[in-house]
């Protein structure tokens, strides 16, 4: 008979204050999600300060809300699984303290757990994974192409070399006038627009995995300039249609170049730009062609949750993996370590 494991899994990396309950890291019993968007909203972004305060204030709540969502108590929790980092130092700092304190007041093995891994395994909550698999990650944060063997086994094939794609989306909504965050804007103004700016493809020719979102974040800044010193019209729809495409094309066909070379049929795509419709429908055309299985989570398991991250809780723990009370938070950390 095999023994069902309970890992309780905090996230406080960036802006969301989330506590979740997992079962052998396939089933969901409790995934609160406190975001903090509204209030960063009025900063056009978020800061770290004011992230780590809310924080504070959440977490004991969310805490007692996934236990008692789950319908369990913390007698019943085998492990204690935490983001350590990457992230915002004050905000993991917050998500570590209380782990810690959980760990220590109820004997409980505390987790560390790598926040990109997480992305990846939001995955696993859905359908396991299977390997080889190549994983295409997204978010605000990070934009990486990873390569894995098997459980917890990643290799980065690339990753960019200076913004990371949700980043550029919200930097390009922010010049031509959305709000934050824009990613989810500039998506919905591109399917009323066309690409008619023809934005580089950077990279895309190039033998490498890495991805370069800087230059194009500053052709669209400079083509609204010209635009606006020539008096002539910007069309936002245009704009927005034209970055999308450069985007979606360049992670596309990155992506399915690491499944081809890399003789993968699992490709799996994580983070916050995974909702991204653009990109989910290349993505969907371009692996049916090749006969590749694609994989993308419903987007609230895209985004930051703690669900995730008692996911891959339940593999470090299998595999013995333990931190003790110096763990500390991390804000870059590599997933290949
Ligand atoms: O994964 P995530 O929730 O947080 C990080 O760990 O970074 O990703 C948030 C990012 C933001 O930059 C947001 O603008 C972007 O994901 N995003 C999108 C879409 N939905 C969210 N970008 C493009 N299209 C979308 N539909
Ligand atoms: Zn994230």
């Amino acid at each position: 008979m095999t023994i069902n494991r309970y890992i309780l899994g905090i996230e406080s990396s960036c802006d969301e204050t989330s506590v979740s309950v997992v079962k052998d890291g396939t089933e969901i019993l409790a995934n609160i999600v406190l975001s903090q968007i509204e209030s960063h909203k009025r900063f056009g972004g978020v800061v770290p300060e004011v992230a780590s305060r809310h924080h504070v204030e959440g977490i004991i709540p969310t805490i007692e809300e996934a236990l008692n969502t789950a319908g369990i108590q913390m007698e019943k929790i085998d492990a204690i699984a935490v983001t350590e980092g990457p992230g915002l130092i004050g905000a993991l700092l917050v998500g570590i303290n209380a782990a810690k304190a959980l760990a220590f007041a109820y004997d409980k093995p505390l987790i560390p757990v790598n926040h990109i891994a997480g992305h990846i395994y939001a995955n696993n909550l859905e359908e396991p994974l299977e390997f080889p698999l190549i994983s295409l990650i997204v978010s605000g944060g990070h934009t990486e192409l990873i390569y894995m063997k098997d459980h917890l086994d990643f290799e980065i094939l690339g990753e960019t070399r200076d913004d990371a794609v949700g980043e550029a989306y919200d930097k390009v909504a922010r010049t031509i006038g959305l709000g934050y965050p824009g990613g989810p804007k500039v998506d919905a103004l591109a399917s009323e627009g066309q690409d008619t700016y023809d934005f580089p493809r950077v990279l895309l020719e190039k033998d490498t995995y890495d991805f370069s979102f800087s230059g194009l974040k500053s052709a669209v800044i400079n083509k609204k300039h010209n635009l606006n010193q020539k008096g002539e019209d910007v069309n936002r729809a245009n704009i927005a249609r034209s970055f999308q495409d450069s985007v979606v094309e360049v992670l596309v066909g990155k992506a399915v170049r690491a499944c081809e070379a890399y003789d993968v049929n699992h490709l799996i795509v994580a983070g916050g730009v995974a909702s991204n419709r653009g990109l989910r429908e290349q993505l969907t055309e371009a692996c049916e062609i090749r006969d590749i299985k694609l994989s993308i989570p419903h987007p609230q398991l895209c985004t930051d949750n703690a669900a995730m991250i008692a996911a891959v809780g339940f593999y470090l723990f299998e595999a013995g993996v333990r931190a003790d009370m110096s763990l500390n938070g991390r804000s870059s950390i590599d997933i290949e370590e």
